[in-house]
């Protein structure tokens, strides 16, 4: 089919992936991060094992798959960031709410994101260097995160990664990062999972893992879903329109949906598999050990591997793949921010990144030290790296994805979008996608913005 009048001359400035692959790969690299190794396994086991994992499936192959398609579609189809997307169609006080929301959430997330990112680069160089006795020992975690030099350290150096990465471009850069990484993550996290699931008595905590169990299963269990969902998939964070504003109209925009969402749940159901049984063959399945959240992995799991015959192998391989995970994620913030301001502002690509880097210290250096020497600053009783997960996850996300579903449904129309899915081959889920996303899109996100609000003043317990 054609493509549509003036797009090739923006075409031209702009980067662009080389192909379905390099696409697919680049998203999926977004997709699988920190979110699925560290929170997947622990809400899984949290919420009901298999049946968090039937409602999070469902929920992802509609709902996550509406927001992909829709992000996506426009994100091509106005070949521009975010806030060029809303202003495709309209300049009011709304279309910039609309656009600048979406814009604003990465550049507000990947300072923090690439703080954790440094923690995982320390974790792993001191694997490297033969500590993981070291990395074992009481207290290890808590006092790295309170000595606020090191820190520091490890974030610049994590950002500096992402940085270079950025600057090279979409294609020599992003994409060719991707198409490295994403192949060595997957056998990296298939090593470990078949080491963990072969240990004595991990059995057992495969059954915990995939077995739907009744008990654990409540409206939380839909609710915590739904926002896992959101953050895994990268949806809502402008991350999707600017990665579609990359391909060309011959990217079968459905297919590659699909493909990404399996790799994404593929992954993590990996990462479950690796966290979940190891913990019950080596500390006998502890569910306050289970559930604890983030220091599963920065606390529990290296007692594990010094446990383990072969631990240092195993923790070079989980910490490698880790830092994978991450700095894919990062860069696909990253080049949302920077593409943003080339954009809107008709920077040069370097000059673009230089400002990013400087919104990255000011911002991520309040997060790095948030444990340590500005211990002191609470924001609502959080410090500096939760606020500003709380404030992009819980409260900017779902107005984010609200504004895209109120720009379809009102302004472009549910028939553009499907013209645009339909340039490259015939829609399938025609049908699901325009029910779900006129019905029970808003109705998901009204559920995830107010249990979000209820969670943090204590209403109820996420
Ligand atoms: N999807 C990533 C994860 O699961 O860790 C996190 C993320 C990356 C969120 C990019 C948002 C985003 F735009």
């Amino acid at each position: 089919m054609k493509e549509p009048k003036g797009s090739k001359q923006t075409e031209v400035s702009r980067g662009r992936f080389s192909g379905r692959i390099g696409y697919v790969l680049a998203v999926a690299g977004s997709a699988v991060g920190l979110g699925n190794i560290w929170r997947f396994p622990y809400l899984a086991a949290k919420y009901g094992g298999g049946m968090f994992l039937f409602v999070y499936i469902i929920l992802m192959v509609t709902f996550g798959f509406v927001m992909i398609v829709s992000e996506t579609a426009l994100g091509r189809m106005t070949k521009k960031s975010p806030v060029g997307v809303f202003h495709s169609f309209g300049k009011t006080m709304l279309f910039h709410f609309g656009g600048w929301i979406n814009a604003i959430i990465p550049m507000l997330i990947v300072p923090y994101y690439c703080v954790i990112g440094g923690w995982v680069l320390k974790y792993l160089v001191e694997y490297l260097k033969g500590g993981v006795n070291l990395l074992a020992g009481d207290d290890y975690f808590t006092n790295f995160i309170a000595s606020s030099g090191s820190v520091e350290f490890w974030f610049v150096m994590f950002s500096l990664l992402v940085f270079f990465v950025i600057l090279a471009g979409v294609k020599r850069g992003v994409e060719q990062v991707a198409k490295v990484m994403m192949p060595i993550l997957v056998v990296l996290a298939v090593f470990v999972a078949i080491y963990s699931i072969t240990r004595p008595g991990a059995l057992e905590g495969v059954k915990y893992f995939l077995v739907p169990n009744l008990e654990n299963f409540s409206w939380m269990t839909i609710v915590a879903a739904m926002g896992q969902m959101f953050y895994s998939l990268s949806i809502a964070m402008g991350v999707l329109y600017t990665y579609g504003s990359y391909i060309g109209k011959d990217v079968d925009i459905e297919k590659s949906t699909t493909q990404v969402e399996f790799f994404d749940t593929a992954i993590a159901l990996l990462a479950g598999l690796m966290i979940i049984p190891a913990v019950f063959a080596f500390s006998g399945g502890d569910m306050k050990v289970l559930k604890a959240g983030p220091s599963l992995t920065f606390i529990t799991l290296p007692k594990i591997f010094s446990s383990m015959g072969i631990g240092s192998v195993v923790g070079i391989a989980f910490f490698l793949m880790f830092l994978f995970a991450a700095l894919t994620s990062a860069i696909s913030l990253m080049e949302t921010s920077v593409s943003s301001f080339e954009d809107e502002l008709h920077w040069s690509r370097p000059k673009c990144c230089l400002l990013m880097g400087v919104v990255m210290v000011m911002v991520g250096t309040a997060s790095s030290l948030g444990y340590g020497t500005l211990d002191f600053v609470q924001i609502f009783g959080m410090a500096f790296l939760d606020f500003f997960d709380f404030l992009t996850n819980s409260i900017m996300m779902p107005f984010a994805a609200l504004s895209t579903c109120l720009l379809i449904i009102r302004v472009v129309g549910l028939k553009k979008i499907i013209e645009e899915v339909e340039y490259s081959s015939a829609f399938r889920r025609k049908k699901m996608y325009s029910f779900f996303l006129k019905y029970l899109a808003p109705v998901c996100i009204a559920i995830i913005l107010i249990s979000s609000i209820a969670n943090v003043l204590g209403w109820i317990s996420l």
